[in-house]
């Protein structure tokens, strides 16, 4: 079997290098790392049976040229980068590996928190996180852990999540509120961690940051594509939030404007951890390989 691992933003050295140790001479493992255009990855995939990405973008065009793909497995938690559709018109399964990487998503969720609660470290007052009330805008695994994280700093949280049982919220001691409006007006801090599909594309709009605190943060670990940037830049100045985010919006320039309210990281860094890299990259390979010999599809997420 051909494994393609195609991985724009390469995982660590150590993750690739245990990579092949489990595929020796079972799988033939070929890597497109740091690879520059769309066209190397069409090309690399001609010949794979399996194919591993991060946000790479396995487009219509990646799919027709991989002729022998019965797989293609996202290490990580967004599949917005995969088109499910063209893979399921070739019967292709699409997986993804959920809970691999969301620690480190969550920590750095924290660390945008108290880098925007201390004036992006500039000199002058800030706040602490102890007392405050944390919302956190879609309870996944990131959520979950963003969750847990903040009561550790003594916040109390709330969440939103339409599919989630209210009783597993009550369990991890959250309380569950009826609707992401509730959850803009009650916070203090927000923690988006919702994926972008179709309903949630822009759904961070003008109705939801006029609902925010005035001294609001508003923290975005998840995708750019959520939040709508003209009615964030309203937001931003007609009131005085703060916004982090690890998905630098189109209108960075425009933000900066806004001096220590705003933060973005240069590259998306979420799930660039040793141990992010190392869980996601074997879950991903382990995934393939009990597919290919078991017919495992519990982590498929097209139909
Ligand atoms: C994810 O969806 O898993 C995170 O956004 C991390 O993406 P990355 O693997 O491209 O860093």
């Amino acid at each position: 079997m051909k494994l393609l691992l195609a991985t724009q933003k390469p995982f660590s050295s150590a993750a690739v290098s245990r990579m092949k140790e489990i595929a020796k001479n079972e799988i033939e493992l070929i890597s497109l790392e740091n690879y520059k255009n769309q066209s190397d990855l069409v090309e690399a995939v001609k010949t794979a049976d399996a194919l591993i990405v991060r946000s790479d973008k396995v487009t219509p065009e990646v799919i027709d040229a991989g002729v022998n793909l019965k797989i293609v497995v996202r290490a990580g938690a967004g599949y917005d980068n995969v088109d499910l559709e063209a893979c399921s018109s070739k019967n292709i399964v699409v997986m993804n590996t959920p809970g691999q990487n969301s620690n480190a998503v969550a920590e750095l969720t924290l660390g945008l928190i108290i880098y925007l609660s201390r004036n992006s470290f500039s000199p002058g007052t800030g706040n602490e996180l102890k007392g405050k009330k944390l919302g956190i805008h879609a309870y996944g695994n990131v959520g979950k852990s963003v969750a847990s994280l903040g009561k550790g700093f003594g916040m109390t949280v709330s969440a939103f999540d339409p599919f989630v049982d209210e009783n597993i919220l009550q369990q991890d001691g959250v309380q569950a509120v009826q609707s992401v409006e509730e959850l803009y007006s009650l916070c203090d801090i927000i923690s988006i961690n919702i994926p972008a599909v179709a309903g949630t594309i822009k759904s961070i709009n003008r109705n939801l940051l006029s609902l925010l605190k005035a001294n609001a943060v508003l923290v975005n670990t998840a995708r750019k594509e959520v939040i709508n940037e003209d009615d964030l830049l309203s937001a931003m100045e007609n009131s005085r939030i703060k916004y982090g985010t690890d998905v630098k919006p189109a209108c960075h320039e425009k933000m900066l404007t806004f001096g220590s309210r705003y933060f973005a990281t240069p590259n998306k860094i979420g799930a660039e951890t040793d141990e992010a890299n190392m869980n996601a990259a074997i879950a991903a390979l382990n995934q393939i390989i009990d597919f290919f010999k078991t017919g495992n599809e519990k982590y498929r997420v097209n139909k």
